[in-house]
Order: structure tokens, then sequence, then C-alpha cells
């Protein structure tokens, strides 16, 4: 059993500083320790040392409609090559954000080590918006589109070393409340499973798992790579995040859903990203989210509470 963690410091998929320091946050907190305690043998990788990116940041949207188009890109670069490799050798690629651009490099990494891959997004978010159709501009709400080549004729031609090896049905969302209109019509056109707050009400998250496995991956037999949004959890207990939406899972929703990924010891990959030491408004709610994040990380790699 080993593990690479890597640390992917990076602001750039969205307007807010300080989900750069998540990573160092996490690690502060002794996030290496709790997964060696479970009996991994572990290493941290550091990818983007020395690149600077924080100081190339900008606002403004690009000739594409999209805003820091080429250091997400660089970014990318980086993290596709570390968690590629990783993958290759054997070792379990933890990759801690930063924010959701990242996803693009974890998710089609991953499918280019293994193709079978199915990957489970859990967030608020359904980050699948095209330079083409995106509002914000914002490049961590369009990881998915890039992986899945939707509106491809939209992308810069710096993106287009990106493999778009992910498919429509090797993909399912759970905890989703906040999608644009746009994206809701993707969604629908790709026939992609998301199962949002509403069925997990409806249905508990014990059965909505099992749905969204039973899309993916019926037999289970495949990896699993799964890909984290620390928004998925209600503010209440992850207030430290950039883009928050009330009505979200339970703390105990939150982490049932890692446990259940280890239960199936299919986990491939893990990315847990969005933390964001600064926005906390009280130290609390600093550690609450900094604690929830290394918490889905240990449930991922197989804590249990027996
Ligand atoms: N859909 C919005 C956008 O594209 C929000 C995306 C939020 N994504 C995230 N990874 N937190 O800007
Ligand atoms: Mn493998
Ligand atoms: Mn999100
Ligand atoms: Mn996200």
């Amino acid at each position: 059993k080993r593990a690479t963690i890597i640390t992917a410091p990076f602001s750039g998929g969205q307007p807010k500083g300080g989900v750069e320091l998540g990573p160092e946050y996490i690690l502060k907190a002794g996030f290496e320790k709790q997964i060696k305690n479970l009996g991994w043998t572990t290493t941290v990788e550091h990818p983007l040392e020395g690149t600077n990116f924080e100081l190339k940041k900008s606002n403004e949207k690009d000739e594409y409609g999209i805003k820091n188009t080429v250091i997400v890109n660089e970014c990318n670069k980086l993290l596709f090559d570390r968690v590629l490799t990783n993958a290759n050798l054997g070792n379990l690629p933890v990759t801690i954000g930063g924010d959701h651009s990242i996803g693009t490099a974890t998710v089609s990494a991953m499918l280019e080590h293994n193709p079978d891959t199915c990957v489970l997004w859990i967030d608020a978010h359904a980050d699948i918006n095209s330079p083409k159709i995106t509002e914000s501009g914002n490049l961590h709400g369009c990881p998915l589109s890039f992986v899945m080549g939707i509106d491809s004729e939209s992308y810069p031609p710096i993106m287009q070393w990106i493999p778009q090896n992910l498919k429509p049905g090797k993909i399912a969302y759970i905890g989703l409340r906040d999608v644009d209109d746009a994206e809701k019509k993707i969604l629908k056109q790709y026939n992609i499973p998301a199962f949002s707050m509403f069925h997990i009400d409806k249905y508990g998250i014990g059965k909505v798992i099992e749905m969204a496995l039973d899309k993916v991956n019926p037999n289970r037999e495949y990896p699993i790579h799964l890909s984290y949004d620390v928004d998925a959890i209600d503010p209440s207990f992850v207030p430290a995040t950039g883009t928050r939406v009330e009505g979200g899972l339970s703390m105990r929703e939150g982490l049932f859903v890692a446990e259940a990924v280890a239960e199936t010891g299919l986990l491939g990959s893990l990315d847990i990203v969005e933390t964001n030491p600064m926005l906390g408004e009280t130290d609390a709610h600093v550690l609450d989210t900094v604690g929830a994040a290394c918490a889905i990380g240990r449930c991922a790699l197989g804590q249990t509470l027996l």
C-alpha cells in the first residue's frame, strides 16, 4: 500500500486568494502521519514548487472567454505528469488542492493510466462548463468539459494536449445543488448520471452511492477516481471554501461517501480540493474545514469507525 500525496497549491481556476494554502494547512494538520497510521507508505511531492503561478493571476477573460488559461494549463501539465507517473508506479495519487481546475489533470491522467477508470465527482457544482458556455470564465468550473471534449472547438490551442479520454457513462456526480442552466443541458444531452441533494434526501446517501456505482461501475470491477470538492459538504461544517452553497451534505454523509468508496476496495486515486483557509471568518472555521479535508482523505484511504 503506497500513496503519493501530490500538493497542488493553485488558485488560478477562480478569482479568490487563499485556496493555494490548502495543501500547506492540510499537511500541517498532520495528514501524512494520519495516512501512515492507516498502514500506507507515503511520499509527498510538490510539482508546482518554484512556479509562481499566483503572481501571474488576473481577473480578465481572454479571447476564449476564460481566465488565467496559461497558468491553469501549465499547472495541469505538471500535475498530469506526476499523477500519471505515480499511478504507473503503483502508487495511489492523492492530489491536494488548490481549486478544482486541477481535476483536468488528475482525471485525464488516471484515464490515461487505466482507460477503465470511472470517476465519482463529489461537489455542489457540476464543473462541466466549457469556454463556450461559462458565465464566470473561471476554469475551476470547467475541468470536466475539457476531459470529455465537450464544445472542443471553443478550446484555446494550448489546451489541445489534454487527452479527451473521459466518456459520459464513466462519471457520476453526488451532492449537486448549484448547476448552471447551460450545464444542466449538457448533463441531459450526454446523459451523465447526476445525484443532487434532492436524490440524497429522497433515497439516503447509502442508496445514492449504490445507484451511482451501478451506473459507472456495475460489476464493481473498475478503479475509481474520487474527486472530492469540500464544498459538497454543507457550509455549516465546511465554511472555508470559495463557492459555498447552503443545503449540502451533513458531515456524516460527506464522510460516508469516502468510506463507501474505500469499502469497494477500488479506490485508484483521490483529489481533495477547494479548501481555502483564508475564507474562514474564525479560527474554528478554518480548523473545521481543514479537519474535514483530512477526514475525507482518511476515510477514503480506509479509516473505519470500528
Ligand atoms: N458553475 C460556476 C462556475 O462555473 C461555479 C463553479 C464552482 N466550482 C468549484 N469547483 N467550486 O463558475
Ligand atoms: Mn492502477
Ligand atoms: Mn464546488
Ligand atoms: Mn468543484
